[in-house]
């Protein structure tokens, strides 16, 4: 099969270089030249674990190119997936679907032979048939077909999650695209991972529907465990007491200061907006938006309480920015709401992320970047972790707390126990339904 990938974000890129692994002739397309220029040199713009390794060796097999120029790739592809952004558009809540469509006019000039359309970016129900009929209209006389492939891989584990699905969901209107799609994945199929056949409007709605649930799933014990925190409870033995029942599960119950990142905000928002547009309001959607940015507003809250009321004139080390471990990715990030209330507050903030500062950077002015947490927590007032990196997993919390000003920890992820933080010296502990 030859592939054209529309757009080497996170998606685009782990898609591609994983088509091309499983034996397909795969040519990645993106706008942004520098981006082209990184991966020509075999450089990875994201931190993704493993991709390195994957797309160099699909590289030197012949199967994986890179290329700024759409017309080339797309002409003689057997499938072309959009794989571009859908942000927030500003002001509505509703997805940003310009990208989308601007590369299905982009694809359309480039058609030569009967092909697949395929949108794999998170679209609202209705944008694969109008992405169908925007070909349409500018190339009546084009062979083609239009197919909806959304993505589920995780930041972090993207490759693993590609290679081993819990499912892929395709829909589809025709045979013959059913017929590509199914030749696309055939080495997951032969391997039995499951191949969800629909229409185009269930595939797109599956997508928000399940992004939908596992935030309110985080947001639910989040609310849980601000209950926890009045009356006493232990919120992680009621995850554990919750999770280990086989109808909950015990994935996404792990309390925390908001769900962030690239996908939950974005894509709650415009399933909300879906909701309203078509008169049947999403409510329970629309509250774990609300819910989700009083969590974040809360972190602070706490941080002030462990601060003595004011963050004026502290030193404050936040270990982890990025929204999740082994990620660069900042998009709407947890740190994005506490960093800034932190600095405005008067703080002096140090930040330590082991890959968050190249993006970072710009989004957080005014913060000062090390690359270790004892420097960073030398002559604080309080460390906080923001993000569960391996490396601040396994802390000398007796050398962290001799070397602070006022040794005080917020557990925004639940790492530590209690006894072992006062165990090693600090005055003041705080975590999240604990
Ligand atoms: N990031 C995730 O974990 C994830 C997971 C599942 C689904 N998704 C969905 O996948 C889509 C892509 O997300 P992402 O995080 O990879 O985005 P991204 O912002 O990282 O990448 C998008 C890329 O597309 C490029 N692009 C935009 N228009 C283009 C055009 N006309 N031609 C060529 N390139 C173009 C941009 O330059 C950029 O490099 C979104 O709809 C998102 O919701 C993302």
């Amino acid at each position: 099969m030859k592939i054209a990938m529309i757009g080497t974000g996170y998606v685009g890129l782990v898609s591609g270089v994983c088509f091309s692994d499983f034996g397909h002739e795969v040519v990645c397309v993106d706008k942004n030249p520098a981006k082209i220029d990184m991966l020509e040199r075999g450089e990875v713009p994201i931190y993704e674990p493993g991709l390195d390794d994957l797309m160099a060796r699909n590289v030197a097999g012949g199967r994986l190119s890179f290329t700024g120029d759409l017309a080339e790739a797309v002409a003689g592809a057997d499938a072309v997936f959009i794989a571009v952004g859908t942000p927030t558009r500003r002001g509505d809540g509703h997805a940003d679907l310009s990208y989308v469509y601007a590369a299905a006019e982009e694809i359309a000039g480039a058609l030569t032979g009967p092909t697949v359309i395929v949108t794999k970016s998170t679209v609202p129900v209705g944008t694969n048939r109008k992405v169908g009929e925007i070909v349409r209209a500018a190339r009546p006389d084009a062979e083609f077909d239009i197919a909806s492939n959304p993505e589920f891989l995780r930041e972090g584990a993207a490759i693993d999650d590609f290679m081993r699905p819990d499912r892929v969901v395709v829909g589809v209107e025709t045979e013959r695209a059913k017929t590509v799609m199914g030749d696309i994945y055939k080495p997951l199929f032969l391997r039995d991972f499951p191949i969800v056949y629909t229409d185009l409007e269930s595939a797109e709605m599956i997508k928000y529907a399940a992004n939908a649930f596992l935030a309110t799933k985080i947001t639910f014990i989040n609310e849980i465990a601000t209950l926890c925190e009045k009356v006493g409870a232990d919120i992680k033995s009621v995850s554990k007491g919750m999770g280990l029942d086989g109808r909950i599960g015990n994935k996404f119950l792990h309390a925390g200061p908001g769900y962030g990142g690239s996908c939950f905000p974005k894509d709650t928002k415009a399933l909300a907006r879906m909701g309203q547009d078509h008169a049947a309001p999403l409510h329970i959607t629309e509250t774990v938006i609300d819910v989700n940015e009083q969590m974040k507003r809360r972190m602070v809250d706490k941080l002030q309480d462990l601060l003595d009321g004011s963050f004026n004139g502290k030193t404050v080390a936040v270990l982890g920015v990025t929204f999740k471990p082994n990620t660069d990715d900042m998009r709407d990030a947890p740190s994005l709401t506490l960093v800034p209330a932190l600095i405005g507050g008067g703080a002096k903030v140090r930040v330590v992320d082991p890959q968050g500062r190249r993006e970072g950077e710009g989004m957080l002015p005014g913060v000062e970047w090390t690359e270790d947490p004892y420097a960073a927590a030398e002559g604080a007032h309080a460390i906080v972790i923001l993000t569960e990196w391996n490396e601040f997993r396994a802390l000398d919390l007796d050398r962290i707390a001799g070397s602070m000003s006022s040794p005080r920890f917020a557990d925004l992820r639940n790492v530590y126990s209690r006894e072992d933080v006062v165990a090693a010296g600090f005055e003041a502990y705080v975590a999240v339904g604990r």
